[in-house]
């Protein structure tokens, strides 16, 4: 079997991969270890930047988000007894975010694919990597698949990135001394807009996924257990940490899913060896704070394609030779936006007082500067 594009995983990087791929005359084949149905129900993001949405629109797949994603003009900052609105109407007119679950993007992607033929693979088992400095190609299942390119679209635990040799990538990475317990509930959102509360019993933040339907983040310790938060726990917490400010009521309803997420960050630099290019989770992860992961993952896809547009159009490599340079400005501002936002809203236990009063006055200046708030608005609706 031959493919020119071997593209490993149906997360979001690879199933608009396939999909952008396809519209520019480029056959693709995706292989995902896991069933259609699972990785259509993983609930993971939900804040889409304006890019990501003209992304979407443009390549056809935006229909629903546009019908079903809810545009929003601002965030809360809520910390200290008090609400601040981050205006983006007033700080960066014209750009916004969308709120859409990341697995409606990926439902919307599976079908245009499978609608327009696309050879998609669920539940393949072993896919390994060959010869990616020469001839490559990909074996799953007892089968071969001769690529002229492979793309790793496989997240941070894929095969990808392992199967490059030793010594090519350099890796920098950090760990937080926490993570985020994510839940899914069947309730009225208690707020437009989402709240992003910095607490001393922790961070909390109050997103959403439809009128109906409600996502809340606690943070938690690194080594939290599902099994440790019971609903009712789940709900105490999220009322001690967002009633508090005078008139708000946090209204409560079923749990339909809980997840621990650790919060790590990650860059593997270059994102690409020979004829194999890394794309979103496999070559770098955000803490989640500042709502990226997905949305590098997509400007990725967008630089991947049209380098492969450009070698398999023309025969130059110029633009593939250049696509991790081209991605890793991006990356890394999303680095420092997401580390920024993560030490500005949660708690530390190492902190000692001072710093915690620091913390306090950081938010003051973010939430009183014009030029502090919009240095969070510009980067919340889309690094550039
Ligand atoms: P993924 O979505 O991880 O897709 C990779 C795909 O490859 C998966 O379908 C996987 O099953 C498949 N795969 C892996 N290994 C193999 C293999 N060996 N063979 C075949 N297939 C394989 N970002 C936010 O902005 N906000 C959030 O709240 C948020 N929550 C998150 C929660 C979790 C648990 C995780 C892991 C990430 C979260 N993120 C969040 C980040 C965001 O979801 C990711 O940045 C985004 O999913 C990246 O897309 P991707 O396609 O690169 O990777
Ligand atoms: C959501 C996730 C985030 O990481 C974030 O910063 C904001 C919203 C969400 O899942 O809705």
């Amino acid at each position: 079997m031959r493919t020119q594009v071997g593209i490993i995983g149906a997360g979001p990087a690879g199933l608009l991969l396939s999909h952008l791929l396809h519209l520019r005359g480029i056959s693709s084949v995706v292989l995902e270890r896991r069933s259609r149905a699972y990785v259509e129900r993983r609930v993971r993001a939900g804040v889409l930047e304006q890019g990501t949405v003209d992304t979407l629109v443009e390549a056809g797949v935006g229909a629903r988000l546009l019908r079903e994603g809810l545009p929003h003009d601002g965030i809360e900052l809520r910390y200290g007894g008090a609400a601040h609105r981050i205006a983006f109407e007033k700080l960066v007119p014209g750009r916004r975010i969308t709120v859409y679950g990341q697995q409606e993007v990926v439902k919307d992607l599976i079908a245009a694919r499978l609608e327009a033929g696309g050879d998609l693979r669920f539940e393949v088992e072993d896919v390994a990597v060959h010869d990616p400095a020469g001839a490559p190609y990909l074996t799953f299942g007892g089968e071969r698949l001769d690529c002229e390119v492979i793309a790793g679209c496989d997240g941070f635990h894929g095969v990808s990135r392992p199967s490059i040799p030793e010594g090519v990538l350099s890796v920098f990475e950090r760990d937080y001394p926490f993570a985020w317990l994510g839940v899914l509930a069947r309730v009225r959102p208690s707020a437009e807009e989402l709240i992003y509360a910095r607490d001393e019993r922790g961070f909390a933040l109050h997103s959403m996924r439809s009128p109906e339907v409600s996502r809340f983040y606690l943070q938690v310790p690194p080594d939290a257990d599902v099994a440790d938060w019971p609903d009712e726990r789940v709900w105490a917490e999220l009322r001690a940490r967002l009633e508090t400010i005078p008139g708000f009521a946090l209204e409560t309803g079923e749990i339909i899913e809980k997840g621990v997420t650790p919060m790590r960050a990650f860059v593997a630099e270059p994102m690409q060896y020979g004829r194999l290019y890394l794309a979103g989770d496999s070559a770098h992860i955000v803490p989640p704070t500042g709502a990226k992961g997905l949305n590098l993952a997509v400007a990725d896809v967008r630089t991947l394609t049209e380098a492969l547009a450009a070698y398999f159009g023309t025969g130059s490599a110029d633009l593939l030779d250049g696509y991790s340079a081209a991605c890793l400005r991006r990356v890394w501002r999303a680095q420092h936006f997401s580390w920024w936002m993560t030490t500005l809203l949660h708690t530390f236990a190492d902190e000692d007082a001072y710093a915690r009063r620091l913390q306090l006055s950081h938010l003051d200046y973010v939430t009183s500067s014009a030029a502090a708030a919009t240095t969070l608005a510009e980067n919340y609706v889309g690094l550039s």
